[in-house]
């Protein structure tokens, strides 16, 4: 086994669908309404846990109903969160998404909660489980502070650290420098790059900007449009899955995820890629997010059914 340690955060997603996501200031009537485990973090590490890997979770959630049914989803998925904070004074992340009925595009409002109260110091419990991962994973929905002293660490017990660069922050140079591996979506990249980002070019060229101040790898998700890869200089376009998609929720986690245990099962850039691109389409095929994270057998059909277009 090559193990992921998931440093991140865990949030209740409360969902509806709608005919048409609401313009500012306007009311729209949906129905299905779902509460569905979420969060980066947790979405990530179930990822993990149903691809195949040992998936260890490090997070916080409040003392409340919210934090026990996130608690339960993460752990019936298999994932090892023993780790994980309970923080006494505050309340478990909450998430408000839309879901376009169809296009399966969303809109989320989040309320981090607890996720805040993870602290630096928190790490050390961290210290007996390096041995136990290959590839450390984070994201920005947690206190920088966290994510940088964390990446910090497992990459000096020798881990590959990899970082999901959602939701949007602009983060500095230095920052992003604690890691192998960078990966945006296209707004994530935007908020990188200081450039405006529309498409697989632009894409390309903020991402090789980027690349060029000294980021080793850089995967920009595209979604329908597949993903990209910098590294050592060269930039290629991975192509896309194609597939009927219901909810593009957790999708990106599912990505990353995929990216991490393809890198920790030594698989190579564009291999990896590849796998995580599958991650991703599978993932868009089912309605929320702890819910629509692929089992390894989803993924595994999709590369050999070879759809990538
Ligand atoms: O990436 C999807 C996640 O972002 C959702 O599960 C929601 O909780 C938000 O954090």
């Amino acid at each position: 086994m090559a193990g992921v340690l998931v440093t991140g955060s865990m949030i209740l997603d409360m969902v509806i669908t709608v005919p048409r996501l609401p313009e500012p200031g306007e009311n729209v009537h949906g129905a299905g309404f779902a509460m569905v485990a979420g969060g980066k973090g947790a979405n990530q590490a179930v990822a993990a846990a149903r691809l195949g890997q040992d998936a260890f979770l490090m997070g916080c959630v409040g003392r409340d109903t919210f934090g026990d049914l996130i608690l339960d989803a993460v752990e019936q998925a298999g994932v090892d969160a023993s780790l994980v904070k309970r923080a006494p004074a505050a309340l478990t992340g909450v998430a408000l998404i839309a879901i376009e009925e169809g296009a399966g595009m969303n809109t989320i409002v989040v309320d981090p909660g607890a996720n805040m109260a993870l602290a630096v110091d928190d790490l050390d419990v961290l210290e007996p489980y390096y041995a136990r991962a290959r590839t450390a994973l984070f994201q920005l929905e947690i206190p920088l502070d966290v994510v940088a002293e964390g990446a910090r660490r497992a990459r000096e017990r020798g881990l590959v650290t990899v970082l999901d660069a959602g939701p949007p922050h602009d983060v500095p140079i230095e920052f992003l420098e604690a890691f192998d591996v960078v990966s945006p979506n296209e707004k994530e990249l935007a908020a990188l790059s200081g450039r405006v980002v529309r498409g697989v070019k632009s894409a390309m060229a903020a991402a090789k900007e980027l690349a060029g101040t000294g980021i080793k790898r850089i995967v920009v998700k595209m979604g329908e449009q597949g993903a990209l890869l910098v590294a050592d200089g060269d930039a290629v376009h991975v192509p896309p899955f194609e597939i009927d998609g219901v909810d593009s929720t957790g999708a990106g986690d599912a990505f990353t995820a995929g990216l991490a245990v393809a890198l920790a099962e030594g698989a190579g850039d564009a291999e990896a890629v590849r796998f995580a691109n599958a991650a991703g389409a599978a993932a868009v095929t089912v309605l929320g997010a702890i819910p629509s994270m692929p089992e390894r057998r989803a993924v595994q059909r999709l590369l050999v059914r070879g759809e990538s277009v």
